[in-house]
């Protein structure tokens, strides 16, 4: 429509005007719903609502250190369902790949433990994953680490009921993946950077020269969702869901721009705004 639009022409026109212009990319599972795998509040096809099968108290209990330590199993199932190695990229995954590609990528935020921003080619020292990956492990207890085969190898499992459960050789309590829990802090790397990225961004000459664009989030969960809010006001923030959310909402700013949608959809209209979409349709192909 009208105002979607208005976004695509008013973004490509700022992305032009400066031709160094960088972006940050704040992302969530929105963003990777169109690989086959589900967000998790959406109302009809989110996790949290589809939950219910593993009979938990509460949907946030299968990301809740308390109740993983009490009962892992809905953790095991849920992580069996999402393990990566079976999904591949989306279109914007790919768009968000062309900023690099073109020397304009800042970095990319994502509480996604899909690791799809990898797969789709985007180096490792642009990705910021903030609720960690399934990369390697840790004893719940002592915190000793574990490579990232002694929880993926039992999750071979047949039924929930013959689970065999990763245990600490030291101290026999449960062994869990990097993925950051309620109740566990985020990765240093998480604030390191985005320490970084703020001094950068409130530099007198940022002004024009950054660009964030927030995608495929609900912006529930903190310290994620005060990223948004701590973009320095002059700074031009977009937002590309399909529903307002977070900071966009509740301290709208005059410059702000929302694409309302799938951000698949933005990033091929953005991408023939930006004359890439030969290109997008090259690293979607390949
Ligand atoms: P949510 O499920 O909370 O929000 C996804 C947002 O994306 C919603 O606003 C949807 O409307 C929107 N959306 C879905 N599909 C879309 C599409 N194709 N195009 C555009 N928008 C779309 O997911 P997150 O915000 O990522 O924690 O959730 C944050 C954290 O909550 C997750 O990282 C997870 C969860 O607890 C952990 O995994 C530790
Ligand atoms: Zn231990």
């Amino acid at each position: 429509d009208d105002a979607n639009l208005k976004a695509v022409k008013k973004l490509g026109f700022l992305l032009r005007k400066t031709s160094g212009a960088n972006v940050i990319f704040m992302v969530g599972a929105g963003i990777s719903t169109s690989c086959g795998i589900p967000d998790f509040r959406s109302p009809e096809t989110g996790l949290y609502r589809n939950l219910a099968k593993l009979n938990l108290p509460f949907a946030e209990a299968v990301f809740d250190i308390d109740f993983f330590e009490e009962n892992p199993k809905p953790f095991y199932t849920l992580a069996k369902e999402l393990y990566p190695g079976k999904f591949k990229p989306s279109k914007f995954h790919f768009f968000m790949k062309l900023f690099q590609d073109e020397n304009r990528l800042r970095r990319i935020y994502t509480q996604n433990i899909d690791t799809l921003e990898a797969q789709a080619g985007i180096n490792a020292e642009y990705i910021v994953e903030a609720h960690g990956n399934f990369a390697s492990n840790h004893c719940i207890k002592c915190k000793k680490q574990f490579p990232m085969n002694y929880f993926k190898e039992k999750l071979d499992f047949k039924t929930e009921d013959s689970i065999d459960f990763a245990r600490c050789d030291h101290c026999k309590s449960l062994i869990k993946p990097n993925i950051v829990f309620f109740g566990e802090n985020l990765p240093a790397r998480f604030f390191d950077t985005w320490e970084d990225d703020l001094e950068t961004l409130e530099d007198k000459s940022s002004a024009s020269e950054y660009i964030v664009i927030v995608a495929g989030t609900s912006l529930a969960v903190y310290p994620f969702a005060s990223l948004p809010h701590e973009v320095p006001a002059k700074i031009r923030r977009i937002l590309i869901n399909k529903e307002m959310v977070g900071s966009f909402a509740q301290e709208k700013r005059k410059t702000d721009l929302m694409f309302k949608g799938s951000t698949d959809d933005a990033a091929q209209r953005l991408a023939e705004e930006m004359g890439w979409s030969e290109k997008l349709k090259k690293l979607c192909n390949e």
